[in-house]
């Protein structure tokens, strides 16, 4: 379950100042699929840092399974991003000079997976997003923008984190792979129960969602369900 009460987060604009999360409440209960709509600007990945625990929000709570990650201390901020969240960055933030499997392996390495069983997931995981055999060796640096970011989906599934947050999984794909991810996304929240919330300006991903809130001028609303 997430639970984001009251959220505010301000910049400092030279003289200034934005406030692009200005008081931003709601809750998603386990298993939920979820979107966050809204114009580009408006805040959506700076909220969705917030939740992933990599910004600190200016004030207001953020509560992950009853922990509130916006009071812990750094050590446990960092076991609770390496292992209770898969996050995939709009930029997909792969390490350029290691191969597509490598990449995936890399959090299993932090959660102490054998090497063996580390490669084996990430064979399985990059088959789950379709990335082709012949480019799970490949380096990330080599890979186009739609393969680097299913990638980085694998790579936020591998850990089965009860969370995952993704700003814009299906930015960079074509409209059947899209459709796809959409798929393996939505099987995860009801075969496993994985809360997934999304960054999204696809009609066709956001229509797949159980929940959809409009990010506007700081605050969220939620949209009435369609039809
Ligand atoms: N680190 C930062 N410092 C100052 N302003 C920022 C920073 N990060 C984002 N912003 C500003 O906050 C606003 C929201 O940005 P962002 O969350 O990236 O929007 P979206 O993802 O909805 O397009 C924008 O005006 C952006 O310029
Ligand atoms: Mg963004």
């Amino acid at each position: 379950m997430l639970e984001v009460r009251n959220v505010v987060k301000e910049f400092q604009a030279g003289e200034g100042r934005i406030t692009p999360v200005n008081g931003v409440s709601f809750t998603l209960p386990q298993g939920t699929f979820g979107a966050i709509l809204g114009r580009s600007g408006s805040g959506k990945s700076t909220l969705l840092s917030i939740l992933g625990g990599l910004d600190k929000a200016t004030s207001g709570d953020v509560v992950v399974d009853g922990v509130n990650i916006s009071t812990l201390p750094e050590g446990r901020l960092t076991e609770y991003r390496r292992t209770g969240i898969g996050f995939v960055f709009q930029q997909y933030n792969l390490v350029p000079n290691l191969t597509a499997r490598e990449n995936v392996m890399l959090p299993m390495e932090f959660a102490g997976l054998a090497r063996e069983a580390r490669s084996s997931r990430a064979e399985q995981l990059l088959n789950e997003v379709e990335l082709t055999p012949d480019l799970h060796d490949r380096k990330a640096n080599r890979l186009s923008g739609g393969q680097q970011q299913r990638v980085s989906i694998a790579r936020a599934l591998a850990n089965r984190p009860r969370l995952i947050l993704a700003d814009e999984p299906t930015g960079n794909l074509d409209e059947e792979t899209g459709e796809r991810i959409i798929d393996l996304l939505g099987s995860l929240c009801r075969r496993e129960g994985t809360t997934i919330l999304v960054v999204t300006h696809d009609q066709a991903l956001a229509a797949r969602t159980d929940v959809r809130l409009r990010l506007e001028k700081g605050v969220i609303t939620r949209e009435q369900p369609a039809g």
